[in-house]
């Protein structure tokens, strides 16, 4: 090796490592220069070749210059090093981390589950069913007859070849006594059914404070042997009285619905001003939670359940009007404008 050499590697050497801008590149240049078959080791290897007389200085030249090599390496390592360590007060590692942001439920998902979470207690299921649907289940077996406006396309959206959103989770209803009389025969011995469905509906309304084409509602069911209104007048007393406090009365007020005979719309003292009259109940002391009543025979013989042998009760309420109650919202719209300022108000 040559005098030329040796000095052209050290310079070099020196150079790339004070050179080297990252932990890669110094890593790289102690590879090209220090490392196994790196530059300096060459010079070692060919020591062989050189007479011997001279062998013993290149030696020692080649020595050194490994030291100052290796002392650029070093020096250069900590360089990066000290811009790597942050200065100042070195961190509390027992200080609490920063947590990610939480989200929490949607008022609605909360509404929802504290009505199932009570009528669960009550002994109801929760059962599911589809949004899109066929006018069998969403009116021919709930005695809507063909001829009803309900049917007509301004009242419910309809899809292609037959299918329709459904308007009410009281399709719900059908479902859950087609698959029960499927499993168990719609008889005498047919074990009793308590379901509550909760899910979204849809219905051509325009939009304002109290409509929406994209609702939700919730659907109870109970059919059994000897079910009566009084078990339904006892079981939403209760839920309602659960839901809203316990001061809170219930009234059934006469109505009409195609599935249910007697029918009645429920209403409960306002959970406001405890019935005195407010703005919320308009004056009147209550408000009107959904309708209820003693499942209709026809919707039985629909379905295939005796209606000798057994009686039972439904209920549909709308969830977006039941939390605006609870939460005293006055416009069903925030609920689905996705504004986190409303949202993080019941956090
Ligand atoms: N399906 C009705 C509606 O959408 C609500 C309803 C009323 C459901 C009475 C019922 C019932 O099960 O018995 O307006």
């Amino acid at each position: 090796m040559r005098d030329d050499d040796i000095n052209a590697t050290l310079a070099e050497g020196l150079r790339a490592f004070e050179t080297a801008r990252d932990a890669a590149a110094l890593e790289a240049a102690r590879v090209a220069f220090l490392g196994r078959s790196g530059r300096l080791r060459s010079g070692m290897d060919r020591l062989r070749e050189i007479p011997a007389d001279q062998r013993k200085a290149v030696g020692a030249r080649l020595n050194h210059i490994k030291a100052n090599l290796e002392t650029a390496y070093l020096a250069a390592r900590d360089r990066l090093q000290s811009v790597a360590r942050p200065s100042g007060p070195s961190p509390d590692p027992t200080l609490p981390g920063i947590g990610p942001p939480l989200g929490t439920k949607h008022p609605l998902t909360a509404a929802r589950e504290r009505f199932c979470s009570i009528f669960g207690q009550l002994g109801f299921a929760v059962a599911d069913g589809p949004e899109i649907e066929d006018e069998f289940h969403n009116f021919d077996a709930l005695n809507i007859p063909p001829d009803h406006p309900v049917r007509e396309m301004a009242d419910t959206f309809v899809l292609e070849q037959g299918a329709i959103l459904r308007s009410q989770t009281s399709t719900v209803q059908v479902r859950v006594m087609e698959s029960h009389v499927r499993r168990h025969g719609g008889g005498q011995d047919m074990p009793p059914i308590r379901v509550i469905a909760p899910g979204r509906v849809y219905r051509p309304d325009a939009v304002d404070a109290t409509h929406h084409y994209g609702f939700s509602q919730i659907e109870g069911l109970a059919v059994g042997p000897d079910i009566t209104f009084a078990d339904l007048k006892g079981v939403l007393g209760v839920f309602s009285r659960v839901m809203f406090g316990d001061a809170t009365r219930t009234r059934f007020r006469p109505s009409f619905f195609p599935f249910t005979e007697p029918s009645a719309e429920l209403d409960v003292s306002c959970m406001f001003c405890s019935g005195q009259g407010c703005r919320v109940c308009k004056q009147t002391g209550w408000v009107e939670l959904g309708g209820c009543g003693m499942v209709d025979p026809n919707v039985f013989g629909a379905v295939g359940i005796c209606p000798e042998t057994h009686t039972g009760f439904a209920f549909g309420f709308g969830i977006e009007r039941m939390a605006m109650f609870l939460l005293g919202v006055d416009d069903m719209r925030r609920f689905t404008e996705n504004d986190l300022r409303f949202l993080r108000q019941f956090t």
